[in-house]
C-alpha cells in the first residue's frame, strides 16, 4: 500500500506559538483523524458526512479567528491568505459533493487531501505569515517535507 496516511500530531514544528490558534488546530487535527479512523474502520457514510460537517463547520470558525488575529497584528499577506482559506472550503464542499455522489475512492482521497493541506498550510503559511517561530525546512523530519511536498502537489494540481 503506497499510502503514508497515519493520524496526525502537532509536534512541535507544527505550531505558530499562537495559544489560541495551535489550540484550534489541535481541534481541527482531532477532527481528521476522527475522519482516518472512520476510513480505517469502515465507518458509514453518514459518519463520514457527520465528521465532514464538523470539519466546515469549525474550519469556517477556525479561519474567522485566524483572520480576525492577522488583522489584528497587521500580517501583511491577510487577503491571499483569506483567499487561500476560502479556496480550501470551496474544496471540501466539492468533495463533500463527489462523496455523495457515491464516486469511487473519494473518501480515501479526501482525508488524505486534507491530512496533507492542513499540515502544510500550518508549516508553509500560518507559521511562516504568523507564527512566532518559524522553522527552517532543514528542521524538518523526512515526514514532514513529505507532506509538504505533498501538499505542495496539490496545490498545483
Ligand atoms: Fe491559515
Ligand atoms: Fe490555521
Amino acid at each position: 500500500m503506497e499510502s503514508r496516511a497515519k493520524y496526525l500530531e502537532l509536534t512541535g514544528r507544527f505550531q505558530t506559538r499562537v495559544a489560541a490558534m495551535d489550540a484550534e488546530h489541535q481541534r481541527l487535527v482531532d477532527i481528521i483523524n476522527h475522519m482516518y479512523e472512520l476510513y480505517q474502520n469502515e465507518g458509514t457514510e453518514e459518519e463520514l458526512f457527520a465528521v465532514l460537517d464538523e470539519l466546515l463547520e469549525y474550519g469556517a470558525h477556525h479561519f474567522a479567528d485566524e483572520e480576525a488575529y492577522m488583522a489584528k497584528n497587521g500580517v501583511p499577506t491577510l487577503e491571499v491568505h483569506r483567499r487561500i482559506h476560502k479556496d480550501l472550503i470551496e474544496q471540501v464542499v466539492l468533495l463533500k459533493g463527489r462523496l455523495q455522489s457515491g464516486e469511487e475512492g473519494v473518501g480515501e482521497y479526501t482525508f488524505k487531501f486534507l491530512q496533507n493541506w492542513l499540515m502544510g498550510h500550518i508549516v508553509g503559511t500560518d507559521i511562516k505569515e504568523y507564527g512566532m517561530n518559524e522553522p527552517s525546512v532543514s528542521d524538518l523530519s523526512d515526514d514532514e517535507l513529505q507532506q509538504l511536498a505533498n501538499s505542495l502537489e496539490n496545490k498545483r494540481n
